[in-house]
């Protein structure tokens, strides 16, 4: 078993400051426990550079806007904060979690004026190398649960509570043999896996499900621009699960999983083909800091 999260060491960044990692803790009636209201973000560091820092930051104060909090840093207050605490840890690749929840000043359903509490932790964490063990592909489950309609739920926002669904639905998963579930939407498209996006690849054009309900993640834009860039027709659109049958390629993409082959969903097979062992090579060339790759 390795240590524990809350017993690793470290340092992280709390509401402005530097603590000690084992000291960076909050009380059982914090709201943002019992109610949700959290929000959070999942960045990578390659290189001793955050990738597209500026957009995952962006996005963590967008969520907590949608959530109906304000973050009480900038943009530019929690880059420096990400920067200085990856310098201070020394670490080059690395995953860097910004959290935002509301704290423990009142219980109950409103808590307007519970302070919003900011953290940043970072962890060791290389990217996975070994190409030829990632082009096996992994397999998936399709989920019981849907991606909620965006008037159920707010869909646009990196909020924990939305990861409900996800820690069932990968659990049950795994529990049948499988690395991850696909989840459809509730109209019953595909939405995405439970931490990253999917496309596929049918007759050399790339396929990606409208993220109308759920996060149009950074790596997925990312992806979509290589794709583009080496002159392949990108369609977003949706894409009911039957349509499975005729693709032959498939993978997700995050900033986690980064471009991870799929050999199956369900009763559907893929293999895992050259144009998506070209968008593995182009987004590690891609996130690789410019001044490295400029040597
Ligand atoms: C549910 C979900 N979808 C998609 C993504 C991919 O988003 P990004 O590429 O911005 O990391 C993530 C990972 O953050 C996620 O948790």
């Amino acid at each position: 078993m390795s240590v524990p999260f809350d017993q690793m060491d470290g340092l992280i960044w709390f509401n402005g400051e530097f603590v000690d990692w084992k000291d960076a803790k909050v009380h059982v009636l914090t709201h943002g426990l019992h109610y949700g209201s959290s929000v959070f973000e999942g960045e990578r560091a390659y290189g001793g550079e955050i990738f597209k820092m500026q957009e995952h930051n962006e996005r963590l104060i967008e969520s907590g806007r949608i959530l109906g909090f304000t973050i009480p840093y900038s943009v530019e207050e929690l880059n420096s904060a990400c920067n200085e605490l990856l310098a201070r840890l020394g670490y080059k690749d690395a995953y860097v979690r910004p959290i935002a929840w509301r704290g423990s000043e009142s219980m109950g359903i409103a808590a307007q004026k519970n302070k919003i509490n900011v953290a940043i932790a970072i962890w060791q964490w290389p990217s996975y190398f070994d190409p030829e063990q990632r082009m096996k592909g992994i397999r998936l489950d399709i989920a019981e649960y849907c991606r909620p309609d965006p008037r159920t739920a707010p869909s646009k926002s990196k909020a924990a509570g939305l990861y409900m669904i996800c820690t069932i639905s990968k659990h049950a998963a795994e529990a049948k043999g499988y690395a991850d579930a696909l989840m459809l939407d509730w109209r019953g498209q595909i939405a995405e896996a439970t931490g990253a996006n999917v496309f596929f690849v049918k007759d050399g054009v790339i396929h990606s499900p409208t993220p109308d309900c759920f996060l149009d993640g950074i790596t997925r834009r990312t992806i979509i621009e290589l794709a583009k860039r080496r002159g392949y027709e990108v369609q977003v659109r949706a894409i009911r699960p039957e349509e499975m049958e005729g693709f032959s390629e498939a993978f997700l993409c995050g900033t986690a999983a980064e471009v991870t082959p799929i050999a199956e969903v369900g009763p559907y097979k893929f293999t895992p083909g050259e144009i998506t062992r070209q968008l593995i090579d182009d987004y590690s060339a891609e996130v690789q800091p410019k001044r490295l790759a400029a040597e």
